[in-house]
């Protein structure tokens, strides 16, 4: 069932108004043929939403925006070392992550209280805390859109990347996932290389930490660096951190040899947040501003439209490239129309 001209201001984190002309909520995968036929017989574009914490929704989102609520988590196989578990893409991540916990299911604490839905983790590959979903997923089971056709992805198809993967790229927003297999193993190897979570567990001395602690670690460093969108309305980090080839960054570490930066398989990766930083902006005021605590967090607590949230985006992006030279990507997508 469809209802027309709903307010999506509820529905994103950033808390931009924004108009769906039609929506639905999709509570079973078995209500997407139907709703798929429906919008293709009326020539409905499609937009698909999870929990809205990682879109940038214009004021007005023509033809039909589908909400993925449906539930269920189902356990495959239970082997000695391993768990396959299927989820379907509307179960709450960080509910998610906690189940498999309780479980012994492990791999997935670092992943702690990462907002949004499950459908979603596999689309920019979330990571936090030295960890990737990826890793952990076997297949996604999807909906091609707007035809309805159901595929089935596995991990080598998804081409999973840093804050990317298939799902930006060539099936960009024509995959509407319905479900995620995840491959999760039973005997907890805890991953503490990231900076931030090592210097906590060594100012904590935990020393060979259970999963359980690395998890407790993750969402105390979270809670007391990232804010909470309930009360300061954002997406989490704005852009993505920047990977440079050998020469730029060389040339960049002489100009600013306290540069913070991190080695990646694809090259040498910069925090955003750090030349964010740099260009002045947590010294700025407005209404539409960077987070005190976390340059790379754009919060909207005055929940101002979309445009207003751009217009900061190209303030940032224009002063980085102009002091650096680096050009910053920006994390989440853009739906609907954004008026001037
Ligand atoms: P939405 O915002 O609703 O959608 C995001 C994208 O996924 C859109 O393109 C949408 O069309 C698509 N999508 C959603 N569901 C489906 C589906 N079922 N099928 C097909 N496409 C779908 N991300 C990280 O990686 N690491 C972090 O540490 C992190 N920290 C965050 C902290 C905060 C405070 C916030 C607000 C965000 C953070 N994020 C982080 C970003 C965000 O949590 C993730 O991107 C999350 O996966 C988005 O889930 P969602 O359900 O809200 O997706
Ligand atoms: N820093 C600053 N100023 C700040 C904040 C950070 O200079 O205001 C510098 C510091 O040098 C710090 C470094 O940035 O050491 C890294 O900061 P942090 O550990 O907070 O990580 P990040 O690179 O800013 C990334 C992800 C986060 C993820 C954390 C932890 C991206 C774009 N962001 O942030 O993901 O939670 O690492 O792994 O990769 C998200 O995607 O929405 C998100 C929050």
């Amino acid at each position: 069932m469809t209802r027309d001209h709903v307010d999506l201001l509820p529905l994103n984190t950033l808390r931009v108004p924004a108009m769906a002309e039609h929506f639905a909520e999709v509570t079973m995968a078995s209500q997407l043929p139907g709703l798929l036929a429906h919008a293709r017989a009326n020539h409905w574009p499609l937009t698909v939403l999870g929990e809205g914490s990682n879109v940038v929704l214009g004021d007005f989102l023509p033809g039909l925006v589908l909400a993925i609520r449906s539930k269920g988590i189902t356990v495959l196989d239970d082997g000695d070392t391993h768990v396959r578990i299927q989820v379907a893409a509307g179960e709450n991540w960080h509910m998610f992550v906690r189940w498999c916990l309780q479980r012994g299911y492990f791999g997935l604490e670092n992943l702690a209280l990462i907002p949004g839905s499950v459908g979603a983790a596999p689309i920019q590959n979330i990571g936090a805390y030295g960890v990737e979903v990826g890793r952990f997923v076997e297949s996604v089971q999807c909906r091609l859109l707007p035809s309805g056709e159901q595929r089935e992805l596995n991990r080598e198809d998804c081409a999973f990347g840093y804050r990317d993967s298939v799902f930006k790229r060539e099936l960009s927003d024509v995959a509407l996932i319905v479900s995620v297999i995840f491959v999760l193993p039973k005997i907890p190897r805890p991953v503490t290389t990231y900076p931030s979570l090592a210097n906590y567990l060594e100012a904590h001395e935990i020393a060979g930490p259970t999963a359980q602690q690395v998890f407790d670690a993750v969402v105390d460093i979270r809670s007391n660096r990232l804010p909470d969108p309930e009360a300061l309305p954002n997406v989490g980090s704005f852009f993505k951190n920047p990977v440079l080839g050998e020469e730029q960054f060389q040339g960049l570490l002489e100009r600013f040899p306290a540069m913070p930066h991190y080695e990646d398989p694809a090259g040498h990766k910069l925090p955003a947040a750090w030349l964010i930083e740099q260009c002045g902006f947590k010294q700025r005021g407005g209404a539409v501003r960077v987070h005190a605590e976390h340059a790379l967090v754009i919060i909207n607590p005055e929940q101002r439209p979309a445009r207003e949230i751009s217009a900061l985006a190209r303030e940032i992006t224009d002063e980085v490239r102009a002091r650096f030279g680096i050009l910053l990507e920006p994390e989440p997508r853009r739906y609907g129309i954004f008026e001037q």
